[in-house]
């Protein structure tokens, strides 16, 4: 791809490469399956056997990277800071996702403590509540826009009841976490990094407060996350710094993750009616259905990891001090590792045996919780409709980031049943 200015910038910028990336990414696994990006020092991971090395191998590609691929409007890609100011070396205010053993297990814990797979279970009515409310809402036309209407609303009201704080919240928090991942998503000219930076500080407000009042005295949240980490930073588990990371890294991760695979699924779907009457017959197939969804298009493009010390990867050679983008949605469409990986299939032995969320000691925390959420979605929207399809002549685009995959809108007609 060439820029304005005429220099030549790696493919994985192109605007085509947004909307699609999967014939870059399988172009990659056959040719160059450990890609360098001309210039940056970074190295793009393609094929599943090479991903799982990787992220087997903490010792030498480490979490704590405080730096992402970012072209924005510079005239070639580099790595820069997530924030202003931060770098590799100073990820002092590190959590969970950037974090390597043993301070990655001591945070995990706590975040476990709240997202365990019994807790979320129970909070399953309360989804259920959430898109009944929206749905019953729905016209007699039948439309509706997915994304706006739910996929992004209420996966961040859910994420605002496990940090313990009220629903009208969630606006804010969503605000605040769209644009942390905006911040890094690669494409943000120079001129909106300050506004995306002071978003996400500002918007910490309802968290910031509920996490003092907390330290006050006695709450009613005690169980809830923000009175979990509090306990743990009274405990000396915890330092005030890495509990405040782990609530930011929750809402960032949280709420447009799960939206993206809302949204992503549902417009699979849309547009595949024969699957959908396949679903309605078969109910129990959604799990299924839900994994499929999360390894063949995954809402995120790619997490980093750093070298800590010169190796080899793929038969190439890495030096310390570079990076490496694990490219999820690349290996899940691996043909080494899947047949037909470009089938939407419901038979697969093993339906979850993708990265979809990641793999190794990192596997997302919130799985759970977004696995039930897109579940319930799909089974509800599929159990009030007998059919249901994109509206006419709708363009679908997706937000531009090599972090996230999220679609900017999915208008859709319900055939109510
Ligand atoms: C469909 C939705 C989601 C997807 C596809 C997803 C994907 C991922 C992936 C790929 C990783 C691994 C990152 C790495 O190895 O560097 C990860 C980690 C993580 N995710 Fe998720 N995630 C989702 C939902 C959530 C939710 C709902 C939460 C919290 C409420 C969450 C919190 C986290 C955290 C805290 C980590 C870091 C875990 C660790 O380092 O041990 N995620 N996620």
């Amino acid at each position: 791809m060439t820029t304005l200015d005429g220099t030549e910038v790696d493919e994985l910028f192109g605007p085509e490469v947004v909307v699609d990336p999967y014939p870059y990414y399988r172009h990659l696994r056959a040719s160059d399956p450990v890609h360098e990006v001309a210039g940056t020092g970074t190295f793009v991971v393609t094929r599943m056997a090479l991903v799982r090395q990787v992220v087997a191998d903490t010792d030498t590609f480490s979490s704590a990277s405080g730096e992402f691929l970012h072209l924005g409007d510079w005239p070639a890609p580099g790595m820069r800071p997530a924030m202003t100011g931060l770098t590799d070396d100073a990820t002092s205010g590190a959590a969970i996702a950037t974090t390597d053993p043993p301070e990655h297990a001591r945070q995990r814990k706590m975040v476990v403590r709240r997202l365990s797979a019994s807790n979320i279970q129970a909070m399953e009515p309360q989804f259920r509540q959430l898109l009944d409310l929206v749905l019953d809402q729905v016209g007699p036309d039948g439309r509706i826009e997915w994304m706006n209407q739910v996929a992004e609303p209420l996966p961040m009201v859910m994420v605002t009841r496990i940090l313990g704080l009220p629903d009208a919240a969630a606006p804010q928090l969503k605000r605040q976490g769209y644009a942390m991942v905006e911040r890094i998503s690669g494409f943000v000219p120079e001129d909106r990094i300050q506004p995306l930076e002071d978003e996400g500080v500002n918007n910490l407000a309802p968290v910031i407060e509920a996490y003092l009042e907390a330290k006050a005295g006695p709450s009613a949240h005690e169980d809830d996350l923000i009175g979990i980490v509090k306990r743990a930073v009274d405990d000396g588990e915890l330092s005030d710094l890495e509990a405040f990371g782990i609530l930011s890294v929750i809402i960032a991760a949280g709420g447009e993750s799960t939206t993206s695979l809302i949204g992503t699924a549902v417009r699979i779907l849309a547009e595949r009616p024969d699957l959908q009457d396949e679903l309605r017959r078969d109910p129990a197939l959604v799990s299924t259905f839900v994994e499929e969804a999360l390894r063949y298009d995954p809402p995120f493009r790619g997490h980093y990891r750093v070298v800590t010390r010169d190796t080899e990867l793929g038969g190439r050679s890495i030096p310390a001090g570079s990076h490496v983008l694990l490219a999820w949605p690349a290996a899940n469409r691996d043909e080494e590792a899947y047949e037909a990986p470009d089938e939407i299939r419901l038979d697969r032995t093993r339906p979850r045996d993708h990265v979809g969320f990641g793999w190794g000691i990192h596997l997302c925390v919130g799985a759970p919780l977004a696995r039930v959420e897109a579940r319930v979605a799909i089974e509800t929207l599929l159990a009030r409709t007998h059919r249901f399809s994109l509206e006419d002549g709708a363009a679908l685009s997706y937000h531009p980031s090599l972090v996230v995959r999220r679609l900017s809108a999915l208008p859709l007609v319900l055939e109510l049943s």
